[in-house]
């Protein structure tokens, strides 16, 4: 019998739990799998009385786990700490340092630090497994790193935030206000720590800042990665979208462009057909556009303990073969520095609301202002005006503020955001204009 796989699990909350639940109850065709049995011999975790469901028998404990990390009786670590920074950095550091090997699903971490990891282990010939660092369940790390090596990408997108989608999917369905359904979220264990993780996009753009690495062969870069959350996002746009075909989605898209990577977060309008559009609650998806294959989704749960567990079970597998992959694909000496795309020279169409004042002119002057931008509309809307109060019609000192949405074809930000300043300047607009990024699909 070849020798067992000795584990050391930093962090038992959920999907910590979940791993250790999993790996006794399926040692069997896990060891078939790992081609040597699997066993976790050590664990630490800030609360050791609490009741986890898991038998923890024969197993040390070590309340530090940098301890754990050292342990002569552990060949990998598993870090399910998580955070940035502070003690999932220095277990992930002191077991490099010790020559074990490494499994994370630490994507705020990897965004940090992920090439430097990536240097420290291949200089010791280690192996790191981050699949559960992206979209939970989801295998998206090994598709881009071992099943699409043959191709190009040249877009990478995706729904990657569970909470984000869980909450448009509510406010659209059930026409519940963006408050109670991130409490929901909350309720429900999906959300971060800290949900402005979440509803401001960052936990996308960390998830994203990994794919980026891996499907362009560029260095990690996180702080490169334009972001907008969904906040502001409102009941009036998710309606107006449905009338228009699309569906209001958090994504994450990258993209190859002649100045470099465009990377960006930011809700997006998507055709009600596609594929990202019908991925509804608390599930992931993932998209990639090869050269060879062409694209290619996957749809799955992204959070969750059993999910999560999943992937890093996986990790696991590969661990225990002695696969040492680099990290990112590609050496990490190989990996270049990130080119960055700005935003303004994104190209595409977009959705505007305006609140324009319902007087003579308005209409005509908004769409002079498009045309002298080159911008060209596809569709303008607005509906009948509501209850007007009396003499609104025939007075027009007093004029009413009344949605109007238009769809551009495409043009770039720079374009957009100027045409809206200048209409926003000739006071026929009652507030800020709303714009959300449409993404061709
Ligand atoms: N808060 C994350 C989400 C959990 O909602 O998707 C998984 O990263």
């Amino acid at each position: 019998m070849s020798k067992p796989l000795r584990l050391g699990i930093a962090g038992l909350g959920t999907v910590g739990a979940s791993v250790v639940r999993i790996i006794q109850s399926n040692a069997s065709p896990l060891g078939l799998r790992a081609g040597r049995p699997v066993v976790v011999t050590a664990v630490s975790a800030r609360n050791r009385s609490r009741d986890r469901g898991i038998d923890l028998n024969g197993v040390s404990w070590h309340d530090n786990p940098e301890d754990l990390a050292r342990d002569p009786n552990v060949d990998v670590v598993l870090e399910l700490i998580g955070g940035a920074s502070g003690a999932a950095e220095a277990v992930v550091r002191a077991a490099i340092e010790n020559g074990k090997s490494v499994i994370t699903a630490n994507k705020a971490l990897l965004a940090r630090i992920g090439v430097e990891i990536a240097r420290l282990a291949e200089a010791k010939g280690l192996y790191v497994g981050f699949e559960a660092a992206v979209a939970g369940g989801i295998p998206v790390i090994k598709t881009l790193k071992e099943s699409l090596a043959g191709n190009n990408i040249t877009r990478v997108y995706g729904i990657l935030n569970g909470t984000c989608n869980y909450i448009l999917t509510r406010m659209e369905k059930e026409s519940l206000s963006f408050d109670v359904c991130l409490k929901e979220a909350q309720r429900l264990g999906y959300a971060e720590a800290d949900p402005t993780f979440d509803v401001g996009g960052f936990d996308t753009a960390h998830k994203l800042a990994i794919l980026t690495s891996l499907a362009f062969g560029v260095e990690v870069d996180a702080e490169a990665i334009y972001v907008e959350g969904i906040t502001s996002i409102s009941l009036a746009d998710i309606k107006a979208a449905d009338e228009l075909g699309y569906r209001i989605k958090l994504l994450g898209v990258s993209r190859r462009t002649d100045t470099g990577i465009e990377a960006r977060v930011h809700p997006t309008m998507v055709p009600k057909g596609s594929s990202v559009a019908q991925t509804e609650g608390v599930l992931n998806a993932v998209a990639f556009d090869g050269d060879a294959l062409g694209e290619v989704v996957l749809v799955g749960p992204g959070a969750g303990g059993n999910a999560t567990a999943s992937s890093v079970i996986a990790d696991i597998v590969d661990a225990a073969r002695g696969h040492t992959m680099p990290m990112f694909g590609l050496p990490a000496s190989e990996l270049k520095p990130y080119q960055r795309a700005e935003i303004q020279a994104h190209k595409g169409g977009y959705y505007v609301r305006l609140a324009v004042y319902d007087r003579p002119g308005a209409f005509a002057s908004i769409a002079a202002r498009m045309a002298e931008h080159a911008i060209s509309l596809e569709s303008i809307v607005q509906h009948r005006r509501d209850a007007m109060p009396e003499g609104a019609l025939a007075d027009a000192s007093v004029p009413m503020p009344q949605p109007v949405v238009l769809i551009t074809y495409a043009t770039t930000e720079t374009e957009i955001r100027a045409a809206l300043a200048e209409i926003e300047s000739d006071g026929h607009i009652a507030a800020a204009p709303t714009l959300i990024r449409i993404e061709s699909l």
